[in-house]
């Protein structure tokens, strides 16, 4: 018999082995232990047992997610993982069963989660809202178009000093930017404590800050690989995170100059960003775009009154929703840039979708009509696609720079 639970403390090594085993093919170091402990959340992390032993696990992070023009709890789906023994049997959907139960009785109205492959989630309601990007920029092709003068600088920062000073620019940014989440200080401590054996494996962790009249807007946080081929030299920007204009110009300059570096690699980059159009060479920094986040309507009319909408207006919407089926039905959305409403409609709908498809476009880093071009949002009432196009359009595009 399989017995679905959260699990005690003492069985918090058993359940890091378990996903380490599944992701990395070993055991968890004592590194990753030690984030798992600091960092899970007991009552929300869950395992399978079958004759007392772990077979599959999932958890969830309570988070702050930035949704346009508002800020709204989150449920960050995490650590989901089975025994190879113990696969295709169905752990997964009863576990994504649980899971979704838990959220919504918690009334937190989305879940949100990175995907380790893109088949897996949409079958439980998640739609793709973020995309990811990565740019790898020659340095020798990275002069920008015009000149910069830096109104501030550029300083190298001891970890102490980062970890004092990210946070506050993060803040800046995170606010208006759909997509990000708001990070806690034990977040922030393990962001830049390394073990020894991650430095040794990774390269050193560094970090550059900009400051401007005194404090901090913005941070990049970089390793370095050296080879006496500069050609095979290159500097990975793991983390470019900008408050202002300037702070963006002067990160990325900084980055592309550091000596001896024939290239820089940037993951986890925003699909869309302003850098091709700060250097001369446009083609020089094109990404390469992938899947980011995937996003959940756990409670439908709430989660479409949480968020702000770029043009007044009102839709009608049919939802289908086979597993969270609380939410199938139709509603009736008025909003605009000042807040909105969503109540249960007996009105004829202007288009019929499904969560999934709500959970693609609700951040804004879809619209309706490229859904309704793969056959997944009918227009039932002749321009409802332009309508609700205008109103979920959001002028920044979302991007969530943070595993989980
Ligand atoms: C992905 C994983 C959790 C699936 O667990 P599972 O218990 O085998 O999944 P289930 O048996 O509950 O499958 C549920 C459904 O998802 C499908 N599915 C599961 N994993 C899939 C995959 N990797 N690709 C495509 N479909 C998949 C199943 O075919 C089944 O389909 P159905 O709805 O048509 O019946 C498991 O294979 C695993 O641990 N993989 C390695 C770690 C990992 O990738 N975790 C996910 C992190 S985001």
């Amino acid at each position: 018999m399989t017995v679905l639970r959260p699990i005690r403390e003492d069985e918090l090594t058993a359940f890091t082995d378990q996903l380490s085993r599944a992701f990395q093919g070993r055991p968890a170091s004592p590194e990753w232990l030690e984030r798992t402990r600091r960092q899970r959340e007991l009552d929300r992390t869950l395992a399978a047992f079958e004759d007392g032993a772990l077979v599959a696990t999932a958890a969830a992070i309570s988070f702050e997610l930035t949704v346009p023009g508002a800020l709204t709890p989150m449920a960050g789906v995490t650590a989901i993982s089975v025994l190879p023994t113990h696969r295709r049997r169905g752990l997964l959907r009863t576990l994504m069963r649980r899971q979704l139960d838990d959220i919504h009785e918690r009334g937190e109205a989305l879940a949100g989660l990175w995907a380790s492959e893109a088949q897996i989630y949409g079958r439980f309601g998640y739609g793709l809202a973020t995309y990811s990007a990565s740019v790898t920029i020659a340095s020798h092709r990275s002069a920008f178009a015009f000149p910069f003068e830096d109104p501030g600088s550029v300083v190298l920062a001891a970890a102490e000093q980062a970890r004092a000073a990210a946070p506050g620019a993060w803040e800046m940014l995170r606010r208006a930017q759909p997509g990000m989440l708001e990070l806690t200080d034990v977040y922030w401590d393990l962001r830049f404590q390394e073990s020894e054996a991650t430095r040794d494996r990774l390269g050193e962790l560094r970090c550059a800050i900009h400051e401007l009249g005194g404090s901090c807007d913005g941070f990049a946080i970089f390793r370095q690989r050296m080879d006496w081929n500069r050609d095979k030299s290159s500097l990975l920007v793991e983390q470019l995170v900008a408050g202002s204009p300037a702070a963006y110009a002067a990160l990325w300059r900084f980055c592309l100059d550091v000596d001896l570096v024939g290239w820089v690699e940037a993951s986890d980059r925003p699909p869309v960003e302003p850098l091709p159009h700060l250097l001369a060479d446009a083609r020089a920094a094109l990404p390469t775009v992938s899947d980011g986040t995937w996003l959940r309507l756990v409670d439908v009319p709430r989660a479409l009154a949480a968020r702000r909408y770029s043009a007044g207006g009102e839709l009608v919407l049919a939802v289908r929703d086979e597993f969270c089926s609380w939410n199938q039905g139709v509603y009736e959305l008025a909003g605009g840039p000042q807040g909105a409403e969503c109540r249960p409609s007996s009105r004829p709908p202007d288009l019929e979708l499904s969560a999934a498809e709500l959970g693609a476009v609700y951040l804004g880093g879809n619209t309706f009509r490229t859904l309704a071009g793969a056959g997944r949002v009918s227009e039932v009432s002749e321009g409802a696609l332009d309508r609700a196009d205008a109103m979920f359009h959001w002028p920044v595009v979302p991007w969530n720079p943070t595993h989980f």
